[in-house]
């Protein structure tokens, strides 16, 4: 091959090769979408989601812990954040806005390029190599840290469930020890609640405290079990959830209508914008999870018709539903009487609707499982890809003969993420996995702009309306709610520690083992990766 037909080659391709610029600019090497394409259409998966099936993972992955739990501190506020009051409602409909700007951007790539890895994949055939690590590690804070926080509200939920069964069930299951129910800081934060030295308590291993929330882990395990045998029944589970949320928000909107006070919506803002930014910031984890439909692309039947139509019908069905429970939450109570770890439930029982308070309780938990099961799902798709382009090692992308998942790769997943819960609080989890959210779908958005240009001819079988415009206003809403809207500073220190977790494996593992498997394949030749 000539120098010139090597040049032509490249700019065909849209790759950027060590021969001209060096080692170092091999972090900006690119998929050609065609080979993505191709190597999806190869995979041992099993395609079978339909666009039903995608909109209820996508619902299924959606209404959660941010409704269920974070709608209370959004509003009323907390120690360490102020709250949006009423205008909660402006905090929801701004964080869908972000969100349907970059689920616009979702559904463009997901019908352009269904294959696993969603926006990861994406930005490997649009900002190169490096950009697409970073963007994957990025997921794996929304996809698995996000599953941190969801767990320890499912616990929450259970304890608050089981609570109701006093007297029935044994003392040790309606109140068992702080320390088997929760992660350690939160432990010794009740223990000193409750007035108890939490050095007297707390078990020890040596210098080694013993705590955990139990009931995190053992629901991360029950989850992992069901993506284990396969990704139909695991929908299939996620139906009947998403079924029994639906009718218990539905239920709340429906009655807790007729409690509304609007003098409760005086004032609207109380801390004013900044209030609003705060909370739109937190309500984002509310709308996380739409884009784990795009994870799925490889296994399901019609994606580039399938694709935008799950991720876009459930995102539109969760943000009405939303700001609905935003309206009738802050019309029904006051905000400073907001119950800020179950509001829903509590907004029920202030009323005296206790039988309904019970009722969204299961409801809550039936929604936060389908959350886990759909994020963690999103996740092992997610390492199965990045581990077929050889960035991580090989038994991410190993896939079971018989049940077609890839069953290492979930196990080992669902045993960090319970590993993780020792380490995390629930807040902590949820600012992190947010900020790594909003990072990935920024990108999601200058993405589209990139390939635009780069690929124009390219066949969309979805296009997003009104670009440029959409996706730099998606990008601009997510910098900025990052910008105006972070609680904690805490948060930022930890993302950057995480980032540099995540550079040090690209560049121990995965740029070299993808630079060595590149020139032996190759054979020195210069080639696009496929
Ligand atoms: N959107 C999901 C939830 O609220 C992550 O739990």
């Amino acid at each position: 091959m000539t120098a010139n037909e090597v040049i032509d080659r490249e700019k065909e391709d849209n790759c950027i090769t060590p021969a001209f610029i060096g080692k170092f600019t091999n972090v900006f090497r690119k998929k050609n979408p065609d080979s993505l394409i191709n190597a999806a259409n190869n995979n041992k998966l099993k395609r079978s989601l339909t666009a039903f099936d995608l909109t209820i993972l996508g619902i299924g992955g959606v209404i959660g812990a941010g409704i269920f739990a974070l709608s209370g501190t959004a509003a009323a506020g907390s120690a360490t954040h102020i709250g949006a009051g009423p205008a909660v409602i402006v905090s929801l409909i701004l964080a869908a806005t972000a969100c349907s700007l970059s689920a616009l951007c979702y559904a463009e790539f997901a019908a352009m390029i269904p294959v696993a890895g969603s926006a990861y994949t994406y930005t490997y055939a649009t900002l190169g190599e490096i950009a697409a690590w970073f963007i994957g590690w990025m997921l794996m804070l929304e996809y698995a840290i996000g599953n941190i926080t969801v767990a320890s509200s499912w616990s929450g939920y259970l304890m608050n469930f089981l609570k109701g069964f006093e007297g029935v069930l044994p003392h040790f299951v309606t109140n068992p020890p702080l320390w088997l129910i929760h992660q350690y800081s939160v432990a010794v934060e009740k223990y000193q609640e409750a007035g108890l030295n939490p050095a007297q308590h707390i078990p020890h291993l040596g210098p080694i405290p013993i705590c955990m929330d139990l009931p995190a882990i053992f629901i991360i395990g029950v989850v992992t079990a069901f993506l284990y045998f396969g990704i139909k029944e695991s929908t299939k589970m996620a139906f009947t959830m998403v079924l029994v949320k639906l009718v218990v928000i539905c239920l709340f909107i429906g009655v807790g209508a007729f409690y509304v006070k609007p003098e409760n919506w005086v004032p609207f803002a109380p801390n004013g914008i900044k209030g609003v930014f705060v909370g739109a910031y937190l309500l984002f984890f509310a709308y996380i999870g739409f884009d784990a439909v795009s994870t799925a692309a490889e296994e399901t039947k019609n994606p580039q018709r399938d694709l935008p139509i799950g991720i876009l019908a459930s995102l539109t069905i969760c943000t009405i539903l939303y700001i609905a429970v935003g309206a009738v939450l802050t019309g029904m109570v006051p905000m400073h009487l907001i119950n800020t770890h179950a509001p829903i439930a509590a907004a029920m029982a202030s009323v005296n609707q206790n039988w309904i308070a019970g009722f969204i309780s299961i409801g809550a938990l039936a929604g936060l499982t389908s959350v886990l099961l759909v994020l963690q799902l999103g996740a092992t798709r997610i390492l199965y890809a990045m581990s077929r382009d050889k960035l991580l090692p090989g038994v991410f992308s190993k896939v079971h003969p018989k049940l077609h998942t890839p069953h290492l790769n979930t196990i080992i997943l669902g045993g960090i993420i319970a590993v993780l819960t020792l380490f995390l609080d629930l807040n902590a989890a949820a600012e992190l996995c947010n900020i790594g959210t909003f990072t990935a779908f920024l990108m999601v958005c200058v993405g589209i702009l990139v390939l635009r240009k780069v690929d124009p001819d390219r066949h969309r079988p979805f296009r997003v309306p009104g670009a440029p415009v959409t996706p730099i206003l998606g990008a601009l809403i997510c910098l900025g709610l990052i910008i105006f809207g972070l609680p904690t500073f805490k948060t930022l220190i930890l993302f950057g520690i995480w980032i540099t977790i995540g550079m040090t494996i690209y560049f121990t593992y995965g740029f070299k083992k993808v630079s060595k498997e590149h020139l032996t394949e190759e054979d020195t030749e210069i080639l696009p990766l496929t």
